[in-house]
């Protein structure tokens, strides 16, 4: 069927046309603008689960959804290069004084205490050499060090005090937040706990690989209670069948009943999948209006080879040999990899042998550490696409 109708959008951080399977977290995310709006104290939502789950468009959403009711949003993005914390520093900047320019367009809503606010934002950004059109100096000596640990709950405790009094907050957004570099992180973790306690509206949202909960908690320990940590996974069989029927009813399509559930099955409840199917169905389709079971086989061959030579290949590619050997050995289990099994199968010695071929692998975000001595794919189903490659062997 016509690809300019094509509803479905397989991509990192493609807004799906629905979003499916996602209320628990909305409701979270609104729960918390309620408390807010009553001047009470919330929790913030932090995201943990594999590629391809839908953490970043849920992360946006949520952003969006506060930046409708007038909160003071900024996204900051992880970096891996050196001078992370300057980098991080500067989105923080240039976020803060995009936010503070909305905020002046509706200033008959804040107090006086908006000035003070502004004030502050001009010194801490001083760097990024946008100037506000305030009538004001920036405050001197207020969240000016450059030391973020420093300057962040000072910004905070200066500008949210006019947020709260309109019954609002300001909210950080951080993607792959496993990335992010530990100072940056330890600064935002302390500025929230400290403006929870004070009863400032500030909070960090964050969405990361499964590993998220510990490496917050290794960064700061009273991490573990600061946040509604969310599980994201796969969408249930109805949920999966809503991702691929909602869709295609909105460009004016339905499915038969056993191509959805030949569909349902071939995602394994994936949004990814989902949306990589649905699509070389939807192109396979003859049409006009119904997509039958013989289009929904023609979408799972295509789209299956489109996510081996897209989705898996670009992350297999991304390994050095003896990485991708390491994987190998790991594809073997149906699960988490011991690493002590992994030692044996590619005759190593002892489990130092693995550990920088196993910390490469991590740091390029491609496994991570579900417990102590195990190692498991960040991606899901990455053990059966090792294994259906031409190069696959048990012994590397
Ligand atoms: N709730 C959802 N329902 C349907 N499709 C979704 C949903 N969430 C994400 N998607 C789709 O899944 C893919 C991956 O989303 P993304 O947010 O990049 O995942 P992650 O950040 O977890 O790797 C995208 O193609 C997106 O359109
Ligand atoms: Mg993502």
């Amino acid at each position: 069927m016509d690809d300019a109708r094509n509803p479905y959008t397989p991509g990192a951080g493609l807004k799906p046309v629905e979003l499916v399977g996602r209320d628990p977290q909305l409701r979270a995310v609104a729960v918390l603008r309620e408390r807010t709006a009553n001047q009470l104290v919330g929790r913030s939502v932090m995201l943990h689960g594999l590629r391809g789950v839908g953490k970043t468009v849920l992360l946006r959403e949520m952003q969006n959804r506060l930046e409708a009711a007038d909160w003071l949003t900024v996204a900051i993005e992880a970096q891996s290069e050196r001078r992370a914390g300057q980098q991080v520093r500067r989105q923080l900047e240039r976020g803060l004084v995009a936010g503070a320019r909305r905020m002046q367009t509706r200033a008959e809503r804040f107090s006086d205490k908006l000035h003070t606010a502004l004030a502050t934002i001009s010194s801490f950004t001083v760097d990024v050499g946008v100037k506000l059109k305030v009538d004001l100096e920036p405050t001197k000596g207020r969240a000016d060090s450059g030391d973020l640990e420093l300057d962040l709950p000072e910004l905070v405790a200066d500008i949210t005090p006019a947020l709260q009094a309109a019954g609002i907050g300001f909210a950080v957004f951080a993607d792959e937040i496993q990335d992010l570099d530990r100072e940056t992180l330890a600064a935002l973790l302390s500025t929230q706990h400290q403006a929870v306690q004070q009863g400032w509206p500030f909070y960090l949202f964050g969405a990361g690989l499964p590993s998220v909960p510990a490496t917050l908690a290794d960064v700061r320990p009273y991490a573990e209670r600061q946040f509604e940590y969310h599980s994201i996974g796969q969408l249930s069989k109805a949920e999966a069948a809503e991702a691929y029927a909602g869709p295609a009813a909105r460009s004016g399509a339905r499915f038969d009943t056993d191509a959805l559930s030949s569909l349902v099955d071939a995602s394994a409840g994936y949004p990814y999948f989902v949306q990589e199917f649905g699509a070389h169905t939807w192109r396979a389709a003859a049409g006009p209006e119904v997509i039958t079971v013989q289009d929904a086989i023609l979408g799972r061959l295509s789209g299956g080879e489109a996510l081996d030579s897209g989705f898996f290949l670009a992350r297999w590619e991304r390994a050095t040999k003896s990485e991708q050997r390491l994987m190998q050995a790991m594809a073997l289990d149906s699960g988490p990899s011991a690493v002590q099994d992994l030692v044996s199968r590619l005759g190593k010695r002892k489990l130092q042998d693995l550990s920088v071929t196993r910390s490469a692998l991590i740091a390029k975000g491609l496994l991570y550490a579900p417990a102590r001595g195990e190692l498991a794919f960040t991606v899901p189903h990455m053990a059966t696409y090792i294994m259906r490659r031409d190069d696959w062997s048990v012994h590397g």
